[in-house]
């Protein structure tokens, strides 16, 4: 699969470039294509020559893919959006995209008009093009720690089953990632408010790396039944 990361230099991009690296193409995008060069090297430096991993603006990147990802602060999620709908087609794009603010106490959820930055993007795509939003809860830090296991789960809102599969079988490539639909597009917000709770708890409780990830009390009681039986 041809994966193009928007603003694929950051954080969460350069996570998504080294954890997909290695069995996909991945173009990282940038508004600077030396830069995009540069990250990609990297990751290269990390997952080896054999890996297919490439930079490229922005516009380049989206218009060979299959499916984007959308790596960009909130702040510039509807510039960016808007300024590469000439090159979407029929691609499937993923929004990890929170928006949040800080009042210099904690972290609060601050979304747009719309209601969540997944349905502001939705609006803003081109119609041919799917949309699923995930990865929201997901650290960056984690993410491109390449050797890490991941413990928390990815929740994943979407409207067609078709490319909602496709984004659980990418986050579940992720070791020990554990993908969970979440709900329709609608529900976004659900999904992307969970981050600045997930920050403020991780602040408070000097938590470093958080996730989360949903349990299964009756799982876990069976699970200590067996283990005191045996
Ligand atoms: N970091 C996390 O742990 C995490 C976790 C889950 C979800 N997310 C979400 O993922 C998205 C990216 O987060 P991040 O932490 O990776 O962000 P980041 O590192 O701060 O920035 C990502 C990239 O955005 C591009 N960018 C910056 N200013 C821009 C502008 N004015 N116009 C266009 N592009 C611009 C830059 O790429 P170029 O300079 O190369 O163009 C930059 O490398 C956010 O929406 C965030 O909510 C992040």
């Amino acid at each position: 699969m041809k994966i193009a990361l928007v603003g694929g230099t950051g954080d969460i991009g350069t996570g998504f470039a080294v954890r997909w690296g290695q069995k996909h193409e991945i173009i990282i995008g940038s508004r600077n294509v030396d830069k995009a060069r540069e990250s990609a090297a990297a990751v290269l430096q990390l997952l080896g020559a054999a890996a297919d991993v490439r930079g490229t603006d922005n516009a380049g990147a989206v218009a060979t893919a299959d499916v984007v990802v959308l790596c960009v602060p909130y702040e510039h999620l509807a510039f960016v959006t808007a300024d590469l709908k000439d090159s979407y087609k029929s691609q499937l794009v993923i929004s990890p995209v929170v928006p949040m603010i800080y009042n210099g106490k904690f972290f609060l959820y601050n979304p747009p008009a719309e209601g969540s930055a997944a349905l502001q993007t939705r609006r803003l795509l081109p119609k041919g093009v799917r949309l699923v939003s995930a990865f929201h809860t997901i650290c960056a830090a984690a993410l491109q720690d390449i050797e890490r296991m991941m413990k928390g789960d990815a929740f994943i809102c979407g409207d067609e089953a078709e490319a909602i599969d496709i984004v659980m079988e990418l986050a579940g490539e992720i070791k020990s990632l554990r993908p969970l639909k979440a709900g329709p597009l609608a529900a976004s917000s659900l999904v992307e408010s969970l981050t600045p709770f997930l920050l403020n708890v991780a602040r408070k409780n000097k938590i470093k790396d958080a996730g989360i990830a949903v349990v299964s009390e009756r799982k876990l009681s069976e699970q200590m039944a067996k283990i005191i039986k045996n």
